[in-house]
């Protein structure tokens, strides 16, 4: 029998990129809600844009069934921000998702998303939704969580695309410069960089020297390493117009004259079944949302804090970024074993 809770009727959108893993939460959130507690589940599509436009359907059993290894969502997004936009509709399009949300009869509403999705979720809450936020990014980059889903299927996919760098590279004896997501944080890069045997990593909290790179490589050259891999950020600093990849390969080129290839993983990091931890994580996140409507806490945002899924609130959640400490363990380690961040630490 189905546990009582006030809320009978609830929604799930998901926003911003999407990222292997949401399937599993959607799932998550749908089964808890209709075998834990007799809920009704309303799969909004597209983002906020959904909650505009009224693009809605009923999640039955069947609907969830499936799509725990699907990538992608089963929803759709859009990058849609109910709070931006032309100054005099401003407020038109926040009142508008409320009449909706309370013409659909909604007691809550969760909302899939990365650090901007948040936001929003939060101005929603202040605008008397209640919500509750589910973070998910490749980019790990959500505050007030230890990781977010998404993040160990995007290094699982760039460590095996570094892996494949090593052996072309060794035939070639040339230096690969790849370039990975993560927006302005370089958790990914890391992860990936250390997981795949990167020799130079590169992330945008920390200030590298372009010459300190070249000449560590070429010193790498001299003494008889054959071929060197490079990882590089998106959001490291770099000349306006240019991708981080094409700067780097083209700096090592010129200074170094070692021949010197780039690559740019793209949206393949985004794409794709979730990493067993992910569907795990995802289907933590997802159960967890549910139980905190059923216990009527809004407001708030899941999150991972060590081995438990706890609430934060959004207050304290949106407009921030987790960045990647530039002290972090794993730095520190890796700076012992010989792995260059660019800069002059060792
Ligand atoms: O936030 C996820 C992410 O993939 C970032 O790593 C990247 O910078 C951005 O989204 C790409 O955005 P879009 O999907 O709008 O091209």
């Amino acid at each position: 029998m189905p546990s009582s809770t006030k809320a009978k009727r609830i929604g799930i959108l998901t926003a911003g990129g999407d990222c292997p893993g949401i399937n599993a939460a959607i799932r998550g959130v749908g089964k808890t809600a209709i075998y834990e507690y007799g809920m009704t589940v309303y799969g909004i599509s597209s983002g906020f844009r959904g909650l505009v436009d009224n693009l809605y359907t009923e999640l039955d059993e069947a609907q969830l069934s499936g799509i725990l290894t699907l990538g992608g969502t089963i929803l759709g997004t859009s990058r849609d921000k109910p709070f931006k936009g032309d100054p005099t509709v401003e407020n038109k399009i926040p009142k508008l998702i409320k009449k909706n949300y309370m013409d659909l009869g909604l007691d809550a509403l969760v909302v899939i998303g990365g650090n901007g999705t948040m936001k929003t979720a939060h101005k929603l809450s202040l605008e008397g939704l209640n919500i509750v936020g589910i973070p998910k990014t490749i980019d790990n980059d959500v505050w007030g969580t230890d990781v977010t889903f998404g993040f160990d299927s995007a290094v699982w996919i760039a460590t095996e695309a570094i892996d494949r760098l090593h052996s072309t590279a060794n035939s070639h004896k040339r230096i690969m410069v790849i370039e990975l997501m993560g927006h302005h944080a370089g958790w990914l890069s890391l992860y990936a960089g250390v997981a795949g045997g990167g020799d130079v990593i590169l992330l945008p909290e920390i200030d590298y020297d372009i010459e300190l790179v070249t000449r560590n490589l070429e010193r790498r050259a001299k003494s008889n390493k054959p071929y060197s891999i490079v990882v590089v950020a998106e959001g490291i600093k770099k000349p306006k117009g240019m991708s981080a990849a094409g700067y780097v390969s083209q700096s090592i080129r010129e200074m170094t004259k070692l021949e010197t290839r780039e690559t740019i993983l793209g949206y393949i990091q985004r794409g794709g079944t979730p990493t067993p931890m992910d569907r795990i994580l995802s289907t933590r996140f997802g159960a967890k949302a549910v139980e905190m409507i059923a216990e009527g806490n809004y407001g708030i945002m899941v999150s991972k804090a060590g081995e438990h899924i706890i609430p934060v609130p959004l207050e304290e959640v949106g407009g921030k970024s987790k960045l990647v400490p530039a002290d972090h363990p794993l730095i520190r380690k890796s700076r012992k074993m010989g792995i260059s961040f660019g800069d002059r630490k060792m």
